[in-house]
């Protein structure tokens, strides 16, 4: 049984990952300071593989508390970092917060896995490195645009950092992450205020908003709001396993999209998100947000013919799933 160690694994992406880790016959260890996450993801883990999981209470840009993690788990595959603060918005009141955590997790992380002669490395990036692309759907060969937050800037950053290194790695740029597993037992339990869409949408539904504000519907779209590629977050989590089994054969460095290839505008989504749970949801046009990108979703290909990943998960079943989240929460 191969261990992987699995930084912010019980955080929203790395919870419904370390659960694929299993399904698929990896020993995945998580790595999780719970500075953005709840207990509540590693119960939920355990309910769903209906075993424990070994967890380790520790900060990752805690070199010394990195060193004891390593030492105690012994022979070590690889590792799949998550590990990161992600709200745009937070990075940009302060960026230091962000340049800390999200390079210096990257750092430690290449330093113990140096020191233990642990080559392979899978990295959370996002299709925000790209900014608003010249060409749709984006290949991974497009050039990087000036980072529109300090949250961007770590990713790019980050990518520059795996290339420098000796490791082998992949960078997975993720698109839109939404919903969760079936069973409603994890899911996003992060401290920030939601400024997602689908999380938004959930909490109208709910009724602790009343209404949704549409970010503008002036863009060059068929509809005139803005354009994603939203990605359910099992299929997001197995990309992870395809990357995982393809780094142990292949060296090197590698970048891979992980979206659907699908673009979905906002007016759609919501009708989406209406008709699979029968719900209305109350929204109004407003402003554009400063910063949003018109359109983006990914060109798949590349990551198809070498991971043999493509997105399986509706958007139906992503907004159902979304949907059962958040009445599960408490
Ligand atoms: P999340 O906040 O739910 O998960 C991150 C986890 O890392 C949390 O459990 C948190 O407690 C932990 N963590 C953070 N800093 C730590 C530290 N120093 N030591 C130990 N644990 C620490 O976020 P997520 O949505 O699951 O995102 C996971 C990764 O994917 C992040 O790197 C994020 O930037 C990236 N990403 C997320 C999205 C998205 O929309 N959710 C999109 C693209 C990329
Ligand atoms: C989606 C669409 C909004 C809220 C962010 C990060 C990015 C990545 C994913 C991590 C946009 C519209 C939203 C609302 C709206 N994260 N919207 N009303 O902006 O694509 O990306 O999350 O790497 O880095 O920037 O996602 O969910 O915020 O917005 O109309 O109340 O929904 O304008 O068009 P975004 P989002």
């Amino acid at each position: 049984m191969k261990k992987i160690i699995v930084t912010g694994g019980a955080g929203y992406i790395g919870s419904h990952t370390v659960v694929e880790l299993i399904e698929a016959g990896y020993t995945p260890i998580i790595v999780d300071n719970l500075c953005n996450t709840s207990i509540q993801n590693i119960k939920g883990i355990e309910k769903i593989i209906d075993k424990k999981i070994k967890w380790h209470n520790t900060d990752c840009t805690n070199k010394s508390a990195m060193d004891k993690v390593f030492a105690t788990e012994g022979k070590i595959e690889g590792a799949i970092h998550f590990a990161a603060y992600k709200a745009v918005e937070e990075s940009v009141q302060n960026p230091q917060k962000y340049y800390d955590n999200n390079l210096g997790s990257l750092k430690v992380l290449l330093q113990c896995m140096s020191d233990n002669s642990i080559k392979n490395i899978i990295f959370s990036s996002s299709c925000t490195v790209y900014g608003m692309p010249d060409v749709l759907p984006v290949d991974e060969s497009a050039l990087f645009k000036k980072a529109e937050s300090p949250y961007g800037e770590t990713k790019q950053i980050c990518e520059g950092m795996l290339k420098d290194d000796t490791c082998n790695s992949v960078a997975l740029r993720y698109f839109n992450p939404i919903g969760s597993h079936s069973s409603a037992l994890i899911g996003d339990c992060s401290a920030d205020k939601p400024s997602n869409l689908v999380p938004i949408i959930t909490e109208v539904a709910i009724g602790k908003r009343k209404k949704i504000t549409v970010f503008g519907d002036d863009y060059n779209t068929p509809d005139g709001t803005c354009i994603r590629d939203y990605i359910h977050v099992v299929d997001l989590a197995r990309s992870h396993v395809k990357a995982m089994n393809f780094l142990i054969k292949n060296s090197g460095k590698h970048a891979f999209n992980v979206g659907t290839g699908i673009g979905v505008s906002v007016l759609e989504a919501i009708k989406v998100f209406e008709e699979s749970n029968n719900i209305t949801i109350n929204y109004t046009i407003g402003p554009r947000r400063d910063g949003d990108i018109e359109q983006i979703y990914a060109n798949g290909s590349l990551v198809k013919s070498k991971l043999g990943w493509e997105a399986k998960e509706t958007l139906e079943q992503a907004m159902i799933s979304a949907w059962n989240w958040e009445k599960s929460k408490k």
